[in-house]
């Protein structure tokens, strides 16, 4: 599904924010959990260490605490806010959606909040879903948010995915903008239904309830088919990146920065290597926080807003893949 910007109102990106927790996890810590090494991890991956929420620390938490940031950078106070979006796979609770709890968190009655669940790709889906509600006159403004607490949903002794994946959340607010402000020009996503068995969590869900007998079977944790898994990520991403950078009407050399879902560095320069984007333009920050799902794109991107990386006026492409199969890309006039 795609669209180029068609509609009555031009949406920009008016603030950034994200939320880490404090506790760090390097691959050291995980050398004494499992047969693993810094070596493997770091040469595999690119990622050294994560974040893990505290006890008692949710995904809600995490998510109000980057909304909030975003909200304070936009000057938007958290009453004006009108729609709430939390993008998840590791929500507080089944419901009522995390949203609900972030807006009771923020103090932000008048907004509509609900969640949606696209795994990596959910900030890129809720941003093309907001921008869309705002375009069209639905609402002036949107907060929307990727937020995760993978470490609930990780069996601590299955090296394969456990060095994966870390905690934290990204946020940014979406507003109707002037003509002479950034917009978001561009976006696009995909899905593959055929491809569910490749990364999920097979358990906790209506199909396979956590009960006394499994308990013992780790079924609410996370599950993936690495390999596969990397072969369609790298040729969706590509291939949605380069469909709104023709719609976005740009060249390579007219991107400033891409910001890429943060799974895997081998994964990051295939991509740019395949759109032609030398490497100094793409965003890694995946050696700080591993892969943080629905987070990762929106903690990449506030962190490089904050950084000064990108410039109002500039172009930056944002790409994500993660389970479902799902995809999403947009570019974005900051
Ligand atoms: O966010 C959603 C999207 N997710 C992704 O994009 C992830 C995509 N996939 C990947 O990033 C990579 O496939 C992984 C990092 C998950 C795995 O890397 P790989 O190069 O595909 O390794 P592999 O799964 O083929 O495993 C190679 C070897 C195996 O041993 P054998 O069979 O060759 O003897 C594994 O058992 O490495 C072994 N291995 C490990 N060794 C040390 C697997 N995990 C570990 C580990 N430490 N943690």
């Amino acid at each position: 599904m795609s669209d180029a910007f068609t509609s009555q109102h031009q949406v920009c990106i008016a603030g950034t924010g994200s939320y880490l927790p404090e506790k760090v996890l390097t691959n050291a810590d995980l050398e004494k959990l499992v047969e693993t090494s810094d070596e493997w991890i770091f040469s595999r991956t690119g990622i050294r260490e994560r974040r893990i929420a505290a006890e008692g620390e949710y995904t809600s938490h995490m998510a109000s605490k980057a909304g909030a940031k975003a909200l304070e950078q936009a000057g938007i106070a958290a009453d004006d806010i009108e729609l709430i979006i939390v993008a998840t796979i590791t929500p507080d609770t089944l419901t009522p959606a995390t949203a609900c709890y972030v807006q009771q968190q923020l103090g932000a009655p008048g907004a509509v909040a609900f969640d949606i669940s696209a795994a990596c790709s959910g900030f890129l889906y809720a941003m093309k879903i907001a921008k869309r509600l705002i375009s069209d006159g639905a609402f002036s403004n949107a907060l929307i948010i990727g937020a995760e607490k993978l470490s609930s949903f990780i069996n601590w002794d299955d090296r394969t995915t456990c060095v994966l994946f870390g905690d934290g959340a990204g946020a940014a607010v979406l507003r109707r903008a002037a003509p002479e402000e950034g917009s978001i020009i561009a976006t696009e996503m995909g899905t593959d239904g055929k491809l569910t068995h490749l990364l999920n969590i097979p358990g906790g869900g209506s199909a396979c309830p956590i009960t006394i007998d499994n308990a013992g079977m780790n079924l609410a944790s996370l599950s993936m088919m690495g390999k596969e898994v990397f072969k369609h990520a790298v040729n969706r991403m590509k291939e949605s990146a380069e469909k709104v950078i023709e719609r976005a009407g740009l060249k390579p050399e007219d991107i400033k920065l891409v910001v890429p879902h943060q799974a895997n560095l081998r994964i990051i320069d295939a991509i740019a290597d395949r759109l032609s984007v030398p490497h100094e333009r793409v965003f890694v920050n995946l050696q700080k926080y591993g892969n943080t799902s629905a987070a990762a794109v929106a903690i990449a991107l506030d962190e490089a807003n904050r950084a000064g990386l990108i410039q109002r006026g500039e172009h930056v492409v944002l790409v994500v893949f993660g389970a479902g199969l799902t995809w999403a890309a947009a570019a974005v006039r900051w």
